[in-house]
């Protein structure tokens, strides 16, 4: 089944609105013939608003880059789905690496954020990842397994094609150490049967990103692997001209 390739820019902590503004005007044109494949940016939510404006009307969506699985209430510097909905995000990053490790995520936690999504109509980007102390023990697919199934628990099963899953090795991410492809493959094949076991066949329909220090120079060869389907980019998608490249790779 042919999966449309999916590349997301993760900002992080990083861009102003300003900045995301001069972002936008320089990346829009460069990838504005790019439309065999999806592209969306995560900015920090202060520029969430002001990047859907200068979104609108181009091939690049908007996403979140985290959010609160309640609908409203008394919880101090969060975000609600319908908040983000409103300014018009199409999807939402959730269970990052880096929200477990800092911030105590737990993939009960991560489910009920993708849940939340969906019901408002944003596509969840569901990250999992193996840290370097879990892959020399030779624990990665049990990890992965185990994150895989807490993370989607609950999720309805008509919905798997709207959620996308980016696989993330934690040794990869802002360490300029890559996976190999093949090593990337290996998971993603791992992580499209535990899919298939979990949504039938809708899993043939999901997209599978790649993160950890992809940049241009590496984008072509990941790409080229059957079950790498897209990627999560970090530090390379805060450059328009670096973004621009990965999300028109050559595979
Ligand atoms: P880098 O591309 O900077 O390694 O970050 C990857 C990442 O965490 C994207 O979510």
């Amino acid at each position: 089944m042919p999966r449309t390739p999916f590349l997301t820019a993760n900002w992080k902590m990083h861009k102003t609105v300003a900045e995301a503004q001069r972002f936008a005007a320089a990346f829009l044109p460069l990838v504005k013939d790019a439309t065999a494949v999806e592209i969306a940016i995560a900015p920090p939510f202060t520029a969430l608003s002001r990047m859907a404006e200068a979104l609108a009307g181009s091939n690049v969506s908007l996403a979140a880059q985290n959010v609160n699985p309640e609908p409203q209430g008394a919880y101090t510097g969060e975000v609600s789905a319908l908040m983000l909905a409103e300014v018009g995000c199409r999807y939402g990053i959730v269970g990052h690496s880096e929200r477990r490790a800092l911030y105590r995520e737990d993939d009960a936690l991560i489910a009920r954020k993708a849940l939340a999504l969906l019901e408002r109509g944003i596509r969840p980007i569901v990250c999992v990842g193996e840290t370097l102390e879990q892959r020399e023990a030779g624990a990665t697919f049990e990890v992965i397994g185990a994150q895989l199934s807490g993370s989607l628990d609950g999720l309805p099963g008509e919905r798997a094609p709207e959620i996308v899953i980016a696989y993330e090795p934690v040794w990869a991410i802002g360490t300029g150490r890559t996976a190999t492809p093949e090593i990337a493959q290996e998971v993603h094949a791992f992580v499209r049967g535990r899919l298939a076991e979990r949504f039938g066949a809708a899993a043939q329909a999901m997209r599978i990103q790649y993160g950890g220090s992809v940049k241009p120079e590496n984008v072509d060869d990941l790409m080229a692997r059957p079950d790498i389907d897209g990627a999560l980019v970090g530090g390379a998608s805060l450059d328009p001209e670096a973004f621009a490249r990965i999300a028109r790779f050559r595979a």
